[in-house]
């Protein structure tokens, strides 16, 4: 698939590792001049390095999506530095495993400010940008098969996550209008440090036992479906779309 990606503005959040990492460098690799946006700046360092020697440009931006100031900080840096957002990858998330009469107070925030909040804040403030530039937008949210389906111990993140699925539909009927065009990717498992501590546990291993194909994802599996959706032409006809990668397994 051509994309029409080069010089386009994107901005990754969740970008030091696992899947916002990759989707920053496939992004970068199609031309996109891209904002690579985490907590940890010394991670995202190194990132805008790698993208820089293999011929790409990234900007690096210290954003916590907890913080509203932070996120609004964020926004107004990219303006500034590389133009109006064009792009937006809503991927910073955090989970937790635990049982929900285990959940604390501060837990169940910490996961909602990150997953739910930072989010809609976030594309907020990208489809202001676009809004009063009057450009194309496009917004992928990184939600999960888990909002779509119950999961033991993932009470609070499915449910994150099951609200990230309905601010898409309606981010999508009310940005249309604006030529924005808003969609999720639910993923299945997929090898990142999110799920590093689980895999290699009996449990874990039990798991992948049980799997359609016996086996988790990489990030780069998603590459070719970010880039449909992060593409002008490609997805103009593709708004409120929530699409599973998940290697068959909701279907099994
Ligand atoms: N891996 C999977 O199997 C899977 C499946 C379905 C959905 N997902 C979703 O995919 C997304 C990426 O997951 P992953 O597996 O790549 O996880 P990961 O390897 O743990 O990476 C999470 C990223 O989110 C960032 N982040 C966390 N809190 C943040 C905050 N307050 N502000 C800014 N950035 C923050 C982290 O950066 P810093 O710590 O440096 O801030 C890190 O870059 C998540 O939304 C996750 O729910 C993953």
């Amino acid at each position: 698939m051509s994309t029409d990606l080069a010089n386009r503005v994107a901005l990754v959040t969740g970008a030091s590792a696992g899947l916002g990492a990759q989707f920053a460098r496939v992004l970068a690799r199609e031309g996109a001049r891209v904002a690579i946006a985490a907590r940890r700046t010394d991670r995202l360092a190194s990132l805008a390095a790698e993208i820089t020697d293999a011929g790409g440009i990234a900007l690096p931006l210290a954003l916590d999506v907890s913080s509203l100031a932070s996120i609004r900080a964020g926004a107004a840096q990219v303006a500034a530095e590389l133009g109006p957002i064009e792009i937006l990858v809503n991927n910073a998330g955090i989970s937790l495993t635990k049982r929900a009469e285990a959940v604390e107070e501060d837990e169940y925030d910490a996961l909602m400010d990150t997953n739910l909040k930072g989010a809609f804040f976030m594309a907020q403030a990208a489809a202001r940008q676009m809004i009063a530039a009057k450009i194309p937008g496009r917004i992928v949210n990184i939600a999960s098969i888990v909002g779509q389906r119950t999961v033991g111990q993932l009470s609070v993140y499915g449910m994150s996550k099951a609200a990230m699925i309905q601010m898409t539909h309606s981010m999508a009927r009310e940005w249309g209008r604006h030529n924005i065009n808003t969609n999720a990717i639910c993923p299945g498992y997929i090898t990142t440090e999110m799920a590093a501590d689980f895999l290699p546990t009996e449990a874990g291993q039990r798991f992948v036992a049980s799997m359609p194909r016996k086996r988790f994802g990489n990030p780069e599996d998603l590459d070719s479906l970010l880039l449909l959706l992060c593409s002008g032409e490609a997805s103009r006809f593709i708004n409120g779309a929530i699409i599973n990668a998940d290697d068959g397994f909701t279907s099994h």
